[in-house]
């Protein structure tokens, strides 16, 4: 590249625009997630959402591979989702899917909040059928969501991520023994590279050659 000058995926004066009043936001969820989550008993109805450093982490990562088309399987009420949305240039996608129509809504109504609504996709229903539709090539998936199902959804992923693109995992330490079979098939396909990342509650990177 020497001699060419390189095309930056993000304004960054935009970004800075932006984090202004997404950085609110993002407080204001951070703190309703951690409230809501100690005297919530219905787990359907935490909001179990990543870390502040796990959302540093995802943005460094959005930003550092040039992504702007990404897949997100869990939305919860759209905290992560907003970190990566946030992370993308402006004609960029976050297509992020929710199974619970009552988080589905938050999370919209979030998005709207933050500015951000133009540049996300909600799709409410079960990721896994969803999957099958779904056709194109995604540079980032993340995923958050039912860790039982992974393995069922491994091939959609594979085949919906790009080659050089990139999968990262949350609760990969937190969960470890629930994640074990998914991590260790992606650790034995020759296409390809992975790594456990001590941020949060444990990221997996698998990057597809
Ligand atoms: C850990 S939370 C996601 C948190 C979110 N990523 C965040 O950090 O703000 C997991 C979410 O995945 C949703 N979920 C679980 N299984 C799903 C499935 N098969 N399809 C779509 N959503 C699912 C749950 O309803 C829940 O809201």
């Amino acid at each position: 590249m020497h001699g060419a000058s390189r095309q930056f995926c993000v304004n960054s004066d935009r970004l800075k625009g932006e984090e202004m009043d997404l950085d609110n936001i993002l407080s204001e969820l951070e703190q309703d997630g951690i409230r809501n989550d100690k005297v919530q008993s219905d787990r359907t109805l935490k909001y179990l959402n990543i870390t502040k450093d796990t959302g540093e982490f995802l943005r460094v990562l959005a930003l550092a591979t040039c992504s702007s088309k990404i897949l997100e399987i869990g939305t919860s009420n759209g905290y992560s989702t907003l970190w990566l949305a946030s992370s993308i240039p402006p004609d960029g996608t976050v297509t992020t899917i929710e199974y619970s129509d009552q988080k589905a809504k938050e999370a919209l109504s979030n998005f709207e909040r933050a500015g951000l609504v133009n540049k996300i996709a909600l799709l409410q229903g079960d990721a896994q059928a969803v999957l099958k539709n779904f056709s194109g090539q995604y540079d980032f998936i993340f995923l958050d969501a039912d860790r039982s199902k992974y393995m069922d959804m491994i091939e959609d992923i594979s085949r919906l991520l790009k080659n050089g693109g990139l999968i990262v995992c949350d609760n990969a330490s937190s969960h470890e023994s629930e994640l074990a079979e998914f991590m260790n098939y992606l650790k034995s396909q020759k296409n390809f590279i992975t790594s456990l990342v001590p941020v949060g509650k444990g990221e997996f990177l698998a990057y597809k050659s």
